[in-house]
C-alpha cells in the first residue's frame, strides 16, 4: 500500500500570498491550516474578507478536483441546514489554477470562500442538540449526495471503509500489545455484507475539526458546516455517518450513547435500514483503526507530518474504551435510536390472535379488557414504536409509561445488571435506595423530603390515603368526578370513574365528589371557573365534617381519564388552601402526568402553581417496570410512624431503584422535558389547525405531551362524538397510529406518547388525523 503523503505540496506562505495575487488578484496575508495530503492556507485581505487557498497533492487528478468543485455547487444549491464555501474564480475564470512549485513538481490551485465556526473537537461538550445537529446535516446531505454522480468518485482510496482490508497490513505496524486489539474490529468488518448497504457518493471525512459549530451558548449551538470535500468517494453511503460517528466517540464518558444521539436524528431525516444500523458500529471502529493505522504508516513514512496524529491518542483511548464494552451492546443503543427491535430475534412460532383470544377466554379473567376490534398482537416494542406479530411497526401516541422509549436500552441494563447481582428488600441497607430516594426528591419541591417506594400507582394512592388518615385522624375523602386513582378497594372508592361507571356501586360513605373542573364542557367555563369548582370544594367539605372532617383531597393534577382535563390556573392552589384550612391534606395524584411530560415543569401540579402535600408517583417512574412512588414531607411521614411497621416485600428493591435511577437518568441527558415542551407545542399548533378544518374537533388542549381532542357533533350543543372516536381511533390503528378515547363520554381522544416522540411523529399524527377526520365526517 503506497502513501500520497510523500507527494503533499511543501509551498510556503509567501507562496501562497503569491499565488493569491497571481491567480485570484487578492492582496493578503496567509497562515498554513492542517491538511494531511494537501496544502491548505488561510487567507485575508485587508478588508477582511477570508477564503482558503487549497494546494492539491500532486497526485491529485484535475478530474477529481472538478468532482469536489461540482459536488460543492450541487449541495450548495439544495435545501440543506448546512454552509457550503462558494468556489472563487482565477483571473481567467477558471475554477482551477495550476502552479509549479520550487521542487518543480507541479500542483492545482482553488480558492474557496472562508466558512466562519469553531470547530466541534475544540467543544469541550457537546450538548444533545448539537449532536442531533450533527446527524440532521450528514442526513440531509447523504441524502441529496444520492442524487449526485461523478465518474471520479469511483476511486481506490485507503480512507474509503469499505477498502479498509488494505490497511490490515499495517497492522504490524503498531505496537505489540495493541495489535489484536485492532485485528479484533478488523475481523468484525470482514464481516460486513456490503450487498445489503445501499451505496452513493459520499463525503467521507466528517472528523471534529472538519466539522464547524456555530452559537454562542451550549444550548444553541448546532453544526453549520462539514468542510474539505478531499475523501469524496463513491462508497457504502452508512460509511459517512460512521466516520462521523468515530469522532463523536472521542473523549465521551458514554460514546455510545453520544453516537446514539447522532444516529437517531440522522435516521429521522434519511432513514436506514436495519443492515446499515447493525453495521455502523463496526464502522465507525474501522474508521479509528484505519486512523492509527495509517498514522502508523505515516510515522514511518513522512515522521514530520504531524496531521494524522491529531487523533491518534484519543483514538487509542476510545478503541481500548470499546473493547470493554460488552456484547451486544452498542448495537442495541443504535437499534433503539432508530426505532428497531432492540434485540434481533428470528421467526417466532406464535399462535394466532384467535388462539390467543380464545386461551385468553379460557385462563384470564373476563374483566380484563382488550384495546380495538381487532386485538393487536404486539411482540416487540422500540423506542416510540411497538411491533405485532406480523412485523408491522405502530407508532405509540398514547403509552406514558414507556416513558423514556419502549424497551429503552439503558433501563434494561440497569436492571438485568442489578437483578444479576441482588435483589432484597428494604430492611437491609442499600445504596439504590438511599440514591434514589435523594435522586427524586431533589426534584420536588424542598417540604416533600420523605418517600416510599411501592409497585404500582394504585399501591401509592392507598398509601398515600392511610399516610393522610394517619396524619388528620380523619376517614373522609374528597375527589373530583370522573378521577381515576387505582383498582385496590379504597382506590376504587377513590375513583368516580369506577364506582359510577359500569359495575360500579357508587361513592363510599367516606368519599365526597365535586364536579370535574371542565372547562370546555363542565358546569363552569368562564375565567372565573376556578372560583366556582373550588366553592363547591367548600361544600364537599362541609359533608365531610359530619363524618369527622376531610382527610385528604386527592386530584390529579390534569385529570386524565376524565379527558385528557386541564384544570383551570390556580384551580389547585386555591383548592389546596382551602383543604389546609379545613385542616385535611392535599395529594396531588401525578401518576399519568409527572417526570417531565408537561414540558414546561417537571411535575404537573407545578403549573398551578401548587404545592402537595403528598404527591404520588407511578407508570413512567419505571418506564415499564413495576414501580410506584409516594413522596410526603416529614410531618406526615412521623404522624404515619405509629408503631406499625411499614412492609412492602417488593417496594423500594433494589433493582427497582436502579430502573428509577436510569429513567431519571435519560430523562436528564435527553433533555425529555425540552422535547415535551418543543413537540408538545409542535403538535398542539398542527391539532389546533385541525380544528379549524374540522368541525368534529371541538376542543384541543393540553400542556406538552399531555394533550386531548375532544371530538363533538354540533359546535353550539358540544353533543359528545363518542361513536366518531371509537371509530376514528380504530382508522388510526389501520393506518398504524395507535391512540384511545376516555371522558365520561369516551370523545376525547388521548395522546400521551413516550417522551421521545418527535416533531416528524407529531406530524405524521397530524396529517393521519387530517385524513381520517375526513373520512370520518363523511360516515356520519
Ligand atoms: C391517575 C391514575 N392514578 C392511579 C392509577 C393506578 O395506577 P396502576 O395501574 O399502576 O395501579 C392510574 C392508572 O391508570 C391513573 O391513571
Amino acid at each position: 500500500m503506497t502513501t500520497a503523503v510523500p507527494k503533499a505540496p511543501r509551498l510556503t506562505g509567501d507562496d501562497a500570498v503569491r499565488i493569491a495575487s497571481q491567480h485570484f488578484g487578492l492582496e493578503v496575508s496567509a497562515s498554513f491550516l492542517p491538511s494531511e495530503r494537501d496544502q491548505n492556507f488561510r487567507l485575508r485581505t485587508n478588508s477582511g474578507a477570508q477564503f482558503v487557498l487549497k494546494i492539491a497533492n500532486a497526485a491529485e487528478t484535475a478530474e477529481f478536483l472538478e468532482l469536489q468543485n461540482q459536488l460543492i455547487r450541487f449541495l450548495a444549491g439544495r435545501k440543506i441546514e448546512l454552509e457550503f464555501p462558494s468556489l472563487v474564480p482565477t483571473r481567467a475564470g477558471a475554477d482551477i489554477a495550476s502552479v509549479t512549485a520550487a521542487d518543480s513538481r507541479k500542483h492545482y490551485v482553488r480558492l474557496l470562500t472562508w466558512l466562519d465556526g469553531v470547530c466541534l473537537g475544540e467543544i469541550k461538550t457537546h450538548h444533545p442538540k448539537l449532536l442531533a445537529s450533527l446527524g440532521r446535516g450528514l442526513a440531509q446531505m447523504d441524502a441529496t449526495l444520492a442524487g449526485f454522480s461523478h465518474p471520479a468518485a469511483d476511486r481506490s482510496f485507503h480512507w474509503d471503509l469499505r477498502q479498509a482490508g488494505a490497511a490490515r497490513d499495517l497492522i504490524r505496524l503498531l505496537p505489540d500489545d495493541r495489535r489484536s486489539l485492532v485485528e479484533g474490529f478488523f475481523a468484525e468488518w470482514e464481516q460486513i455484507d456490503w450487498s445489503r448497504l445501499r451505496s452513493s457518493i459520499i463525503h467521507n471525512d466528517a472528523n471534529d475539526y472538519n466539522i464547524l459549530v456555530r452559537g454562542a451558548t451550549a444550548a444553541a449551538q448546532s453544526v453549520s458546516a462539514i468542510l474539505d470535500y478531499g475523501d469524496v468517494v463513491h462508497s457504502a453511503t452508512v460509511c459517512n455517518l460512521a466516520v462521523a460517528l468515530a469522532y463523536v466517540m472521542l473523549d465521551k464518558p458514554d460514546p455510545i450513547g453520544a453516537a446514539a444521539q447522532v444516529i437517531a436524528a440522522y435516521h429521522e431525516i434519511f432513514p436506514l435500514n436495519e443492515a446499515e444500523i447493525d453495521s455502523l458500529y463496526t464502522l465507525a471502529c474501522t474508521r479509528l483503526c484505519l486512523s492509527v493505522c495509517l498514522a502508523a504508516r505515516q510515522t514511518r513514512d513522512a515522521p514530520d507530518n504531524e496531521y494524522l496524529n491529531i487523533s491518534n491518542a484519543p483514538a487509542w483511548s476510545l478503541l481500548e474504551k470499546l473493547c470493554d464494552i460488552a456484547g451486544d451492546w452498542p448495537l442495541r443503543v443504535f437499534r433503539f435510536a432508530a426505532g428497531m427491535p432492540v434485540v434481533k430475534h428470528g421467526p417466532a412460532l406464535h399462535r394466532t390472535g384467535t388462539e390467543l383470544v380464545a386461551a385468553r377466554r379460557k385462563h384470564l379473567g373476563p374483566s380484563l379488557s382488550l384495546s380495538y376490534q381487532v386485538p393487536l398482537h404486539i411482540v416487540g416494542g422500540s423506542r416510540q414504536y411497538l411491533f405485532d406479530a406480523g412485523g408491522r411497526r405502530y407508532l405509540d401516541c398514547v403509552n406514558n409509561v414507556a416513558h423514556v422509549g419502549h424497551s429503552n436500552p439503558y433501563v434494561v441494563r440497569a436492571a438485568a445488571e442489578q437483578m444479576a447481582i441482588l435483589n432484597t428488600n428494604t430492611r437491609y441497607l442499600h445504596d439504590g435506595l438511599t440514591e434514589y430516594s435523594e435522586r427524586l426528591t431533589a426534584m420536588l419541591p424542598d417540604r416533600l423530603r420523605v418517600v416510599y417506594l411501592v409497585n404500582s400507582g394504585s399501591e401509592a394512592n392507598e398509601l398515600a390515603l392511610r399516610l393522610a388518615r394517619a396524619h388528620t385522624n380523619r376517614t373522609d375523602a374528597v375527589v373530583v368526578d370522573c378521577a381515576y386513582h387505582g383498582n385496590t378497594v379504597a382506590t376504587i372508592d377513590l375513583s368516580p370513574y369506577k364506582f359510577d361507571g359500569p359495575g360500579g356501586r357508587g361513592p363510599a360513605s367516606w368519599v365526597h365528589k365535586v364536579s370535574l373542573p371542565d372547562v370546555y364542557r363542565g358546569r363552569y367555563r368562564g375565567p372565573d371557573a376556578a372560583t366556582h369548582y373550588v366553592r363547591e370544594l367548600y361544600q364537599a367539605m362541609e359533608s365531610a365534617e359530619r363524618n369527622g372532617g376531610i382527610a385528604a383531597f386527592f386530584c390529579e393534577s390534569a385529570v386524565s381519564c376524565g379527558g385528557q382535563i386541564m384544570l383551570p390556573p390556580a384551580y389547585l392552589r386555591d383548592a389546596y388552601a382551602a383543604v389546609r384550612n379545613a385542616g385535611g391534606v392535599c395529594v396531588a395524584d401525578e401518576v399519568q402526568t409527572g417526570f417531565g411530560r408537561a414540558g414546561t415543569h417537571f411535575w404537573m401540579f407545578e403549573t398551578q402553581d401548587a404545592v402537595p402535600d403528598i404527591v404520588t408517583l407511578g407508570k413512567p417512574i419505571g418506564n415499564g417496570h413495576p414501580l410506584g412512588a409516594v413522596v410526603t414531607t416529614p410531618e406526615i411521614a412521623h404522624s404515619f410512624a405509629n408503631g406499625m411497621e411499614y412492609f412492602n416485600t417488593f417496594g423500594g428493591n433494589p433493582v427497582s431503584c436502579a430502573v428509577g435511577l436510569a429513567v431519571l437518568d435519560v430523562i436528564r441527558d435527553e433533555e425529555l422535558q425540552l422535547n415535551a415542551l418543543e413537540t408538545g407545542a409542535h403538535l398542539k399548533a398542527g391539532l389546533n389547525q385541525l380544528k379549524r378544518s374540522h368541525r368534529l374537533v371541538g376542543d384541543v388542549r393540553g400542556e406538552g405531551l399531555f394533550i386531548g381532542i375532544e371530538l363533538i357533533r354540533n359546535s353550539e350543543t358540544r353533543e359528545p362524538a363518542g361513536p366518531e372516536a371509537a371509530r376514528l381511533v380504530e382508522q388510526m390503528k389501520e393506518r398504524g397510529l395507535l391512540l384511545s378515547t376516555d371522558g365520561p363520554f369516551h370523545n376525547v381522544i388521548k395522546i400521551k406518547p413516550p417522551l421521545v416522540f418527535s416533531k416528524k411523529d407529531a406530524e405524521f399524527l397530524v396529517a393521519t388525523l387530517d385524513s381520517v377526520l375526513q373520512v370520518t365526517i363523511h360516515d356520519d
